[in-house]
């Protein structure tokens, strides 16, 4: 069988096949029907210093090929999380990414802070792209120099793998790769979900609540590989890939477009088992293929012919 597992900054992992942020709780909802030890990880809600609400109905709307959700990072705080989480997260086989969202700086610190002598908590991804909250959120995830200053505080802060998740609504997503990259991030995962909105005609009122919301599902997967294509380009450090993927088919076209590894999200909510089946047929595929490593795969995209117009720039 193809060697599937890889090493993040020193940590080993099982698989190169994650369940996205938001879309697995924190990893217990589907503990009986889901085997998450076939995963190479589990990166959990966005966790916060308090409890949040969220924001108010309606926050889910499906789309064509796709969803648009505004939760507002709604979610049980980081001492819940320690309390009644962790105990579950501890027993289960494979790595544990927390993920963090916060207002402030110094929020992010401190909830990194609490988490970083956990030993249940095998590392960080720090979301500065949510599309839905006033404060943080994009406002931090589009300026480059807040990328670059958040990183600095946080790599201070843990010995643990940091990833930082970025967001597609810029124009050059590579530059806050570099960003991160140059201030010690250990890698970026890309992309988080692209703003959409929905309308129901009859009110002529917006079907969210605050108008605006994140899409994802298949429908972002084409823009997802670019942004994927253009960050792996531009950088050194690994990069998690992220957008619409469905199956192994999917998952190998962001491999060859540069991800080092890659994120199950949207799919999750359909089947549960989605992401354990991204990783067995990887496996298969390679297996079928003659390809020892699917580490092998990373950026093997043959792009000879043709021009992108990433290319003017990069
Ligand atoms: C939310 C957060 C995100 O990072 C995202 O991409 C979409 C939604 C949220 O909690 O509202």
């Amino acid at each position: 069988m193809a060697t599937a597992s890889f090493q993040l900054a020193g940590v080993h992992l099982k698989n190169r096949v994650f369940v996205a942020s938001g879309t697995y709780g924190y990893g217990d909802d589907c503990a009986e029907i889901a085997d998450v030890s076939k995963l190479g990880g589990i990166f959990t809600k966005s966790l916060s210093m308090k409890p949040r609400a969220g924001n108010p109905p309606v926050r889910i709307v499906e789309t064509t090929g796709g969803m648009l959700n505004s939760i507002g990072l709604a979610n049980i705080g980081v001492h819940r999380f320690i309390q009644e989480k962790l105990p579950f997260l501890h027993r289960v086989d494979t790595a544990v990414f927390a993920n963090i969202a916060a207002s402030t700086f110094d929020e992010y610190a401190e909830v990194l802070t609490i988490l970083e002598g956990r030993e249940e908590i095998d590392g960080f991804e720090i979301n500065v792209s949510c599309p839905n909250v006033r404060e943080g959120g994009l406002t931090f995830g589009t300026s480059v120099p807040a990328v670059a200053e958040i990183t600095r505080r946080l790599r201070s802060l843990t010995k643990k793998p940091l990833l930082i998740k970025l967001t597609p609504n810029v124009t050059h997503i590579a530059e806050f790769a570099r960003a991160a990259e140059g201030e010690g991030a250990d890698g970026v995962s890309v992309i988080n979900t692209l703003i959409g909105m929905a309308i129901d005609i009859r009110t002529r009122k917006p079907v969210l609540s605050t108008v605006t919301g994140g899409l994802s599902g298949p429908a972002i997967k084409p823009v997802a590989l670019a942004k994927v294509y253009e960050t792996a380009r531009a950088v050194k450090i690994p990069v998690f890939g992220i957008g619409g993927i469905v199956n192994a088919r999917d998952a190998i076209e962001f491999l060859l477009a540069g991800a080092t590894a890659v994120q199950v999200g949207t799919a999750n909510f359909i089947d549960p088992s989605a992401a354990m089946k991204v990783a067995e047929g990887i496996v298969q595929f390679c297996d079928e293929n003659r390809i020892a490593d699917v580490g092998s795969l990373v950026g093997a995209l043959d792009a000879k012919t043709g021009v992108s117009v990433l290319d003017s720039w990069l």
